[in-house]
């Protein structure tokens, strides 16, 4: 397992947000969670990449207990999150973007002059991981000029940089137009197959997560209440009072 959680738990006040959540990932699979708005989704990411730090239970990646570790310290490690638009710098180019978080994996953006020799290394690396997203052609364009699904490939395209191991996704989807859609889950599958990625998601478009997901984890009231392959979840009694009746149709 690449990614386990054992008995993790987060309040707010009063409310459990994530109540106890055992939870496990394979390396080399698309793991998905589900479960309706509030259920606990994004604390739980929150709790797993270390932006918050759970009440109780323990996170271990790679077989190691990271408990506490910071967000960068656990993207050194190879587990990072992508999809927080945040992390484009509008104003730069594609390929300037890689390139700072290729500078930033490599701890030279204290050092203000780069040789010229470095430069052309990380910009090579920066259009190789460009193109690798599909954004071939658009490296010299900047990133504000981009649509809205080629901005979302970028911040795969920053993750990447980093050299992750697991990629955590937080609504990928959210927002996008089918066809920007579609070539998101082309760029999932391939970071799995291609790339030899794992990749944790959490997603509300059913039929999106039903075809990517090789297993399908369902919290509702920051609990988990189910886990399988799709093909079980779709069938599951609780999963489906826990929706509303035909959210699985897709
Ligand atoms: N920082 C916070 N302070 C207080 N309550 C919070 C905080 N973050 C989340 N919550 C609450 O915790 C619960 C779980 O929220 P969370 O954002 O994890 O749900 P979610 O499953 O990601 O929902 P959605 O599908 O709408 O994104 C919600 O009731 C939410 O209001
Ligand atoms: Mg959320």
């Amino acid at each position: 397992m690449i990614l386990q959680t054992q008995g993790l738990s987060r309040r707010f006040g009063g409310l459990k947000a994530v109540d106890d959540v055992s939870f496990a990932v394979a390396e080399h699979t698309v793991q998905s969670i589900i479960g309706p708005n509030g259920a606990g989704k994004t604390t739980f990411f929150n709790l797993v990449t270390g932006a918050l730090s759970p009440d109780a239970g323990r996170i271990l990646f790679r077989g190691r207990d990271v408990t506490g570790f910071g967000p960068d310290r656990l993207a050194e490690m190879g587990l990072v999150r992508t999809f927080q638009r945040t992390s484009i710098f509008r104003d730069f180019t594609v390929a300037e973007n890689v390139s700072l978080a290729i500078r930033s994996r490599e701890r030279r953006n204290q050092s203000l002059f780069l040789s010229r020799a470095d430069e052309e290394r990380i910009d090579t690396e920066a259009c190789a991981i460009v193109a690798e997203v599909g954004l071939a052609g658009s490296e010299r364009t900047i990133a504000n000029n981009l649509s809205h699904g080629a901005q979302r490939a970028l911040d795969v395209a920053i993750g990447l940089a980093g050299h992750p191991r697991l990629i955590l996704m937080d609504e990928p989807l959210a927002g996008m137009s089918q066809g920007d859609r579609a070539s998101i889950a082309t760029l999932i599958v391939r970071l799995r197959e291609e790339m030899g990625l794992t990749v944790v998601l959490v997603e509300h478009d059913i039929g999106m997560v039903m075809r990517l997901s090789d297993r399908i984890t369902v919290f509702h009231h920051g609990r988990v209440i189910a886990a399988g392959p799709p093909a079980e979840i779709r069938e599951d009694a609780a999963v489906r009072s826990a929706y509303l009746r035909g959210s699985f149709a897709a």
